[in-house]
């Protein structure tokens, strides 16, 4: 039997939104959702200098905070860097890891997504870790050996016991920010080449088939029930239709639908 695999909308907001608009959205979702059942883990990853004020509006909401990066080191003269233990300590909970964007334009490289999911480790943060092929890369058929390449690559030296939190995000970098769309039974294949890659690093298929896989690019309520439909993803990570209440929270009641489907009967 395979185990239930939590349901998990996330929500990165790039760099977007101040404080006080970040108020304001957190208010909007809150007062949407107040009444839903089934909710799946939602988790808001806004930017650094809104992360203690969101923090402080979903506590005891049952809604969860991921930072968008970290770096690697504890502490130390990295002049603009923020550590895990510095987000840990405002009560952040997760952080998006290698995201295309990073990779793209500030040169985070399958060496220090690895460094880095060490640290989150270290410090109890669940790492969130972006994968996806360039549009390039597909069309020279590369997807699966860049994919299985960043899962392995991110995974690297970390033993099956350190590795007590993990979530894997499949985002096509063709498909961020671009309206494009990955075909979702696509999306399902290269998920299940995710979970094989981590079966074959791990020889655990139990601990492989328990890793949350979510899918990102485009995400929007159009597309999302047959994304959650397919077996192996678990979830979305979102970027544009996070920023308004009113594309976020039908992402979420997509989520309590799949949250429904998915608990076992008693
Ligand atoms: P998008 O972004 O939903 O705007 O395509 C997804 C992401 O970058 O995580």
């Amino acid at each position: 039997m395979p185990s239930v695999r939590p349901v998990i909308i996330a929500g990165n907001w790039k760099m977007y939104k101040t404080k006080s608009e970040a108020e304001e959205l957190v208010n909007s979702i809150l007062a949407a959702i107040a009444e839903l059942g089934n909710l799946p883990c939602v988790v808001l990853c806004p930017p650094f200098t809104a992360l203690e004020t969101v923090v402080q509006l979903v506590q005891a909401r049952g809604i969860e905070v991921g930072a968008q990066n970290i770096d690697y080191h504890d502490a130390g003269a990295y002049t603009g860097e923020i550590s895990a233990p510095m987000l840990t300590h405002l009560g952040v909970k997760y952080v998006i890891l290698g995201h295309s964007e990073r990779r793209q334009y500030f040169g985070e490289t399958n060496a220090s997504v690895n460094l880095k999911l060490k640290a989150s480790l270290k410090h109890h943060l669940v790492p969130i870790v972006c994968v996806g092929e360039t549009v390039d890369e597909r069309e020279a058929g590369l997807t699966d050996a860049v994919v299985s390449r960043q899962v392995a690559a991110a995974l690297s030296d970390v033993s099956a016991t350190e590795l007590s939190s993990l979530i894997i995000a499949y985002e096509p970098v063709w498909a961020i920010g671009t309206g494009a769309v990955c075909e979702p039974v696509e999306a399902n294949r290269v998920a299940q080449l995710i979970r094989g890659t981590i079966n074959n690093l791990y020889h655990k298929k139990d601990f492989a088939e328990a890793v949350p896989i979510l899918y990102g690019g485009s995400v929007k309520a159009a597309t999302i029930e047959e994304q959650l439909a397919q077996s192996d993803i678990d979830g979305a990570l979102v970027g544009g239709a996070s920023l308004k209440a009113e594309e976020f929270v039908p992402l979420i009641q997509a989520g309590c639908k799949k949250v429904c489907l998915t608990v076992p009967k008693t």
